[in-house]
This record gives structure tokens, sequence and C-alpha cells, in this order.
């Protein structure tokens, strides 16, 4: 984030604090937010996408001080579970500017939509539609909704984030006419008020390409609903997934180009189908949460293990791992780290940073050359660990998830406190 420095002395601080001075206090591991940084990335999304509703997607992130910050830099929330919603409320977020999202929404997630009176409700499928008819209809309200296509989009990124393509489990196909049939099943319900139409073609996507074919499929799709219902339908949601880099302390911004981009693409295709402008939306998550923050963690073991083909590799193991932070083993995404307690002259040695847990898979970063002198009691930072990280923590091997602070000013304060094993205990009642 913008706010990490290295020190003359080699330490790194963010915001002005010394990560030795968060270590002492409290403890390692420990994900570390810059506030300046996240609501700049916030800001610069609801500058650069001005006229456009940006939501952020909480499941990137969340707490209620995340969510009251991006509130107030303009945005709206993308909530995707119940429980995410509970924050958002809990945080004080006007529902109206919330959206919720999800292709199994219970009965008890949809009641708690409407008796909140959350601004959309995104709907993936015709059994949701006809329950969520029926609910509202039952209150006396109509229920504000996008109904989320699939732009058949094979967008470049890991198969299991990846979410316009045909065979996955979320939206309607507009292909197979069944997006046309949902949009004509909300506009028969009287407990539904069709706003427009929703496309997220997936995740860490840095290539323009893919949502070029989602704009052209959307709004090929709103002129067919405006010629076979007489309906202008006047919103559409592009959805998230903007890309980030993960292996640099000082992530750049490129959403004024993102913004230019897409605005000319909407334009296109408008004048090419004769259709107005929509009102349009995005949903960036990772790339206002994600290089905001970095994880820090306390070296516990060093072990150099000689490879088959000679040549050696420096295990460090760390005192968190998979538990905190899953996507390298999950995606196999790459993160870089960073000896961050001082500097070092020694000759860089090939290393791999691992976790605590008791399986091999168990990686923080696959491949990093770390000061050969690195030792017990040396802090690691891990960069753009602010998204998808804390928000998929597990309790896996009974470790309690680290907690989450934020530093702004040279002061931090806590914004979710570690857990203890006697949290986890609690849970146990046997
Ligand atoms: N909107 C919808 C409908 C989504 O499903 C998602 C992400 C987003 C917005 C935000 O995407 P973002 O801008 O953060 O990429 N756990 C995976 C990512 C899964 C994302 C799921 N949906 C990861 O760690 O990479």
């Amino acid at each position: 984030s913008s706010g990490v420095r290295r020190r003359p002395d080699g330490e790194l601080e963010v915001a002005g604090v010394p990560v030795t001075a968060l270590a002492a206090e409290v403890g390692t591991p420990a994900y570390v937010f810059d506030e300046a940084d996240l609501r700049e990335r916030a800001r610069g999304f609801a500058e650069a996408f001005a006229g456009w509703r940006v939501y952020y997607a909480g499941k990137s992130f969340l707490s209620k001080d995340v969510a009251r910050w991006v509130v107030e830099e303009g945005l709206y929330l993308d909530v995707c579970t119940g429980g995410e919603l509970a924050v958002a409320l809990a945080a004080g977020i006007d529902p109206a500017r919330i959206g919720f999202h999800g292709n199994n929404k219970s009965l008890a997630e949809l009641q708690a939509a409407l008796e909140a009176g959350v601004g959309r409700i995104i709907v993936d499928s015709f059994i949701e539609i006809a329950r969520l008819a029926e609910l509202a209809a039952a209150r006396g309200v109509q229920a504000p909704v996008l109904v989320r296509v699939t732009a058949g989009v094979e967008a470049h990124t890991h198969e299991y984030i990846a979410t316009a393509h045909e065979d996955q489990k979320f939206g309607f196909s507009i292909v197979t006419g069944d997006a046309m049939r949902a949009v004509e099943e909300c506009l028969g319900a009287p407990g539904i008020d069709l706003r427009g139409i929703h496309s997220h073609i997936g995740s860490q996507i840095f290539e323009t390409a893919g949502f070029e074919v989602a704009v052209r499929r959307t709004i090929g799709l709103l002129a067919a609903i405006a010629e076979r219902t007489g309906q202008i339908l006047p919103e559409l949601d592009l959805g998230g997934g903007f890309g980030i880099a993960y292996t640099t302390l000082d992530d750049p911004r490129p959403t004024v180009e993102l913004a230019e981009h897409l605005n000319a693409m909407v334009e296109a295709e408008c004048r090419s189908t004769g259709l107005p402008r929509p009102e349009l939306s995005i949903e960036p998550g990772r790339a206002i949460s994600g290089p905001a923050a970095l994880m820090l963690y306390e070296v516990g073991t060093v072990k150099p293990v000689v490879l088959a083909g000679g040549g050696v590799r420096t295990y460090v193991s760390v005192d968190g791992g998979m538990s905190d932070n899953i996507r390298t083993a999950l995606y196999a995404a790459e993160y870089s780290a960073t000896v961050a307690n001082r500097a070092s002259d020694a000759a860089p040695v090939l290393c791999r940073v691992v976790g605590k847990h008791c399986e091999s898979g168990d990686i923080v970063v696959r491949d990093e050359f770390l000061p050969g002198d690195i030792a017990p009691g040396d802090l690691i930072a891990v960069p753009g660990a602010g998204a998808y990280a804390r928000s998929m923590a597990s309790n896996y091997n009974h470790v309690p998830r680290p907690p989450v602070v934020a530093v702004a000013d040279g002061r931090w304060r806590t914004l979710l406190r570690r857990e203890t094993v006697d949290d986890l205990l609690a849970l146990d009642m046997g």
C-alpha cells in the first residue's frame, strides 16, 4: 500500500507505525490495513466511475469500519450472505446502498433483505424468483431486482473464480434463452420491480477483452428485452473482478483507464443498438481491499533442504499459514515476502515461506529470495493480504484467526480482534 515505507534502519512502517511496534502490541500473525490507502482506492473508483454506482464487494474483506469507510468515500456495498448483510446493517449502512447477491439465498436471508429494505437483490434462479416474488407480495412490497446473467465469456483466470462461462453455477444463460425467460418471470411478478441485469465474469482479470464481450452481450440482451417486451430496463451491473498485482508493496491504480474503457464500450454498444445509456454499476472488491493490507508473520524455524537436482531451498516457517491465507494452496496464487524488521547485507537465498499447519501444501509464498541470515524472530511481510485472506480464513488445526488492525496517521486500532483458543473451546459442547 502507499503508506508502506522502509525506514533508514531497514524496518518497514505502515502509515508511520513501525512493524515491530505493531508486532509487540498486537502480536503476530496480524493483517495490517493502511486505512488511507483503502479509502484512496475506494475514492479512486468513485471518481473514475463518476455517474456509476460502485459497490464494494464485501466478500473480499468486511468489518463494520471498512463498510463505513467505503460508504464515506461514496461507494455502495455488495453483500452475498445474511452474515455480510448483518455486518453492513450493524455498521449503520443505509440499506438502500446495499446490493444482495447469492445463488442460494435462504428464505431467512431473503426475508432479512426485504425487512431491511436493501437497494437491490440480484436473483440467480427461477426458484429464487418465485420465492422472492411470493415473500415480497406477502409483505406488500416490491423487491428491487437485477437478474444475473451468464455472458458466456471465458475469462482468463483460475477456473475456480471464473464465472461467466456456461458450465458453472451462477447466472441465467443468455444463449439458451433462460435469461430472457427470467426477465419475463420478473416482469410478470407483482412482487418484483425489475431494474435491470447483472453480469460478473470472474475475478483477478487483467485483460479488458472479457468485459468487452460482456458489455456487448448484456447490452444486446437489453435490446432484445426491449424488442420483445417493450420495456427498456434501466440498469446494467458489470460486476467486479479487476485484477491486482500481488507481488509489490505499492500496487498502482489503473482505475481511470479502466473506467474510460468501460464507458467507451458501453457508448459504442448503445449507439449500435439504439438503446439509451443504462444506469451502470460495478462491484470491485479485491482492487480496493487487496493492496491496502499486508500480513505480518514471525519466523519460527528456518530449514535448508537439499534438492534432488542439487541446490538448496530454505523453508522459512511462519506462525500462520493456510488458515489465514488459503489462496496459495487453493489457487496457486502468487505472493511475495520481505523481511520487515531489519535490513540485511546477507546474500539472498531461495526460500519457501510456509505455515505451521499439518500438510505440505501449507505454503504462503512458493518462491522468494530472502536474505541468507533470516532467523527465528524475524518479521515477514506479505503484501496484498487485504482481500480474500481474512475473509476466507479458517480455524484449521484449531488455530485462532489473527486480528485485523488498521493504521492511519501514525496510530493503529483493531478492526477485528484476535480469536483465542477459549473462543474456539466455547463452541465445543462436549
Ligand atoms: N461481484 C460478484 C457478483 C462477485 O461474485 C465477486 C467475487 C465480486 C463482485 C468481486 O470480485 P473482485 O473484484 O473482488 O475480484 N476467493 C477468490 C475470489 C472469489 C470472488 C468471488 N466473487 C480469490 O481469493 O481470488
